[in-house]
Parts: structure tokens; sequence; C-alpha cells
């Protein structure tokens, strides 16, 4: 395939999303990836996606989500699915507030258009 065909077929929209946890809570947070809900694979224009551990202890994990478009992105984030794929982190959170003790996670995050690969 040529270059300019090759750069012009890659087409969409990603959204990363920056977790920093404490170092305490890693193992469940993994554990919460591990068995994830999986409702977002049901989500229209969504692609695919990639959460990636860090190679250096204490830096962030990274939620990599490729989609067909930003408004499919927004749709899902204000859908049901949005919060039946998060139910489990945002109680966690909601139980540490509650106890008075520190976020076990806080997170960031930044879109981006595909402009080659
Ligand atoms: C307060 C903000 C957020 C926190 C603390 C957070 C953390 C988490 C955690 C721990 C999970 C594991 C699932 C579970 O709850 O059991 C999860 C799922 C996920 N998060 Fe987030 N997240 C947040 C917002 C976002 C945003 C804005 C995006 C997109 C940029 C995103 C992308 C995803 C995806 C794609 C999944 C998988 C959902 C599924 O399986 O249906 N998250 N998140």
């Amino acid at each position: 395939m040529a270059a300019e065909a090759r750069r012009t077929s890659v087409t969409g929209f990603v959204a990363i999303n920056t977790i920093q946890c404490r170092p305490d809570y890693c193992e469940r947070f993994e554990c919460l990836f591990c068995t994830r809900a999986h409702a977002i694979d049901s989500a229209p224009g969504f692609c695919h996606m990639y959460v990636l551990r860090p190679s250096a202890e204490g830096e962030p994990y990274l939620v990599v989500s490729h989609w067909e478009s930003e408004d499919a992105f927004r749709a899902w984030v204000g859908s049901p699915a949005f919060h039946a794929g998060h139910s489990r982190a945002f109680a966690d959170l909601q139980a540490a507030k509650e106890r008075g003790e520190e976020p076990p996670m806080s997170s960031q995050f930044r879109t981006y258009s595909i402009l080659t690969r």
C-alpha cells in the first residue's frame, strides 16, 4: 500500500485516561480491569481499548480507547454503559471518601485524533 493511502486509511478518535493509583491500590485496580464489565464492547462506534501498565513503578496506568468518532466517545461517556463499566471503581472512590481517606486513584483524560500510524 502506498504511504499516502496508508495515511488516509487510518481514521478515528482516541481518548486516553491516565490513572495514578495509590501503591496499595494497584493490585485491586488491576483486578478490576482483569474482570472488567465489558459494557463498552457494544457501545456504538467503539473500536478497541488497551490498558497499559507502567514499566516504572509509581507511574500512572493508561487506558487507551479507540473510537470511530468523537461523537461516539461522548455518547458512551453519557450512557448507562459508562456507569456499568465503572460501578466498582466509583464505589471504591465513594467508600474511601466516606472513610475520610485519600482517593485510591485519580484520573485525567485527554483526547486525540489519529494523524497516522
Ligand atoms: C473518575 C474517573 C475515572 C476513573 C477513576 C476510572 C477508573 C476505572 C477503573 C478502575 C475501571 C475498571 C472497571 C471497574 O470499575 O470495575 C475502569 C473501566 C474503564 N475505563 Fe475508566 N475511569 C474513569 C474515567 C474514564 C474515562 C474518562 C475514560 C475514557 C477516556 C475511561 C475509560 C475506561 C474504559 C474504556 C473502561 C472499561 C469499561 C468496560 O469494560 O465497559 N475511564 N475505569
